[in-house]
């Protein structure tokens, strides 16, 4: 027979559905009692929950029924003082924000990379993770084009680092030039790999790239993690709130706390002419979208030709010494900080 040791360390591939936590560490294995052939297992439930109760179970029995146990007995014990610890933060990270938008092509993950770059010189220590499974950029627009493993022998994956940035992106798993087909649970579960297998150390912000729209991997995410909030990125034209109000639709449908709107592409600026705005992609849709949720406008990101040739170049263009650049996501972390005060 297997001691009580050896069926407690099967255990821990035991996990609670919605939490993403094994049993052990939630505390819900209450003992473990071995007697005349028969195992007996008790957990603690916080409530009369049958369908949690009952996919435990199985989820049990399939883990240590054709082990050497005996007779398998499992019963549960309702406590209603029992807390299971269901704070879903990444571990070693203080702040996880979501940069969101509800079309593809308004810059999110030139934002994400700029705002990351903004937040490493005010002194933060920031990781930035691709999740966009689609299209991946982040790495191709700091330049890094390596490769991590999926799958260690200690289940870890460590991030790229670059200007100071710890940075994974599902570009670094997959070989260039080969679409894949990433099938509803393998995505679910490669989100949660990124989330809590990378060793991302101490940080205090995690800026997540999502995928344009608001599908699965942006629903795992919300599900699988606590997240500190979402920022949406959005471009001037009316219409184009029409996307981005779907987008916070969504997160306040998930319970993501909006941190506000950043407003790309706002105008432009000619490179020989850097006092000149032209609003080539028309104005008010930022305040339009901030005034509808009445959510905070971050800030105006103006658009400039040096800025669409950094993505191209690999390298976040907050670190050059551009004022007007500079300045305008400077405002937009000040802003974001506030927030983020506020929300935590
Ligand atoms: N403010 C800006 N000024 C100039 N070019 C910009 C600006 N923001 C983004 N771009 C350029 O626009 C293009 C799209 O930006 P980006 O890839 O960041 O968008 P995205 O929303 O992440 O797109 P996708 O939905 O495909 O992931 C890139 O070529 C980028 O360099
Ligand atoms: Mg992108």
């Amino acid at each position: 027979m297997l001691t009580k040791e050896e069926i407690q360390k099967e255990l821990i591939k035991v996990k609670h559905p919605e939490l993403k936590k094994d049993i052990i560490f939630l505390g819900m294995l209450k003992s473990i009692v071995q007697d005349d052939g028969t195992t007996t297992i008790q957990l603690r439930a916080p409530n009369n929950d049958r369908k949690l109760q009952i996919g435990l179970e199985a989820q049990i029995r399939q883990t240590i029924g054709k082990l050497d146990i005996g007779k398998l007995k499992i019963k549960f014990e309702v406590d209603p003082n029992f807390q299971l610890d269901d704070s879903n933060r990444v571990p070693g990270v203080k702040h996880t924000i979501v940069v969101g938008s509800g079309k593809g092509g308004v810059g999110k993950s030139t934002v994400t990379i700029n705002l990351a770059s903004a937040l490493q010189k005010k002194g933060f220590k920031v990781g930035v993770m691709d999740a966009d499974i689609y299209g991946p950029s982040i790495g191709k627009m700091v330049g890094v084009n390596g490769r991590v493993p999926l799958q260690t022998e200690e289940d870890r994956i460590y991030p790229l680092e670059k200007y100071g940035l710890k940075i994974i992106s599902f570009s670094f798993l997959l070989e260039e030039n080969r679409p894949v087909v990433w099938r509803g649970p393998m995505l679910g579960k490669a989100v949660e790999q990124f989330l809590y297998d990378v060793v991302w150390g101490d940080l205090d912000y995690l800026l997540i790239d999502l995928p344009p729209g608001t599908g699965d991997v942006q629903l795992s995410l919300a599900q699988l993690t606590e997240l500190t909030g979402a920022v949406v990125v959005t471009t001037p034209q009316k219409v184009a709130t029409l996307d981005a109000s779907r987008a916070v639709s969504m997160f306040l449908e998930v319970k993501v706390p909006i941190l506000g709107v950043i407003e790309n592409m706002s105008y432009f600026v000619p490179p020989d002419a850097p006092e000149k705005r032209y609003k080539i992609f028309g104005e008010g849709g930022g305040k339009e979208l901030c005034s509808k949720f009445k959510i905070p406008l971050l800030g105006q990101i103006p658009h400039t030709i040096d800025l669409m040739e950094s993505g191209e170049f690999g390298k976040p263009y907050f670190l050059n010494e551009d004022t007007i650049i500079r300045q305008a996501y400077t405002a937009v972390v000040e802003n974001l900080l506030q927030e983020v005060e506020k929300w935590s």
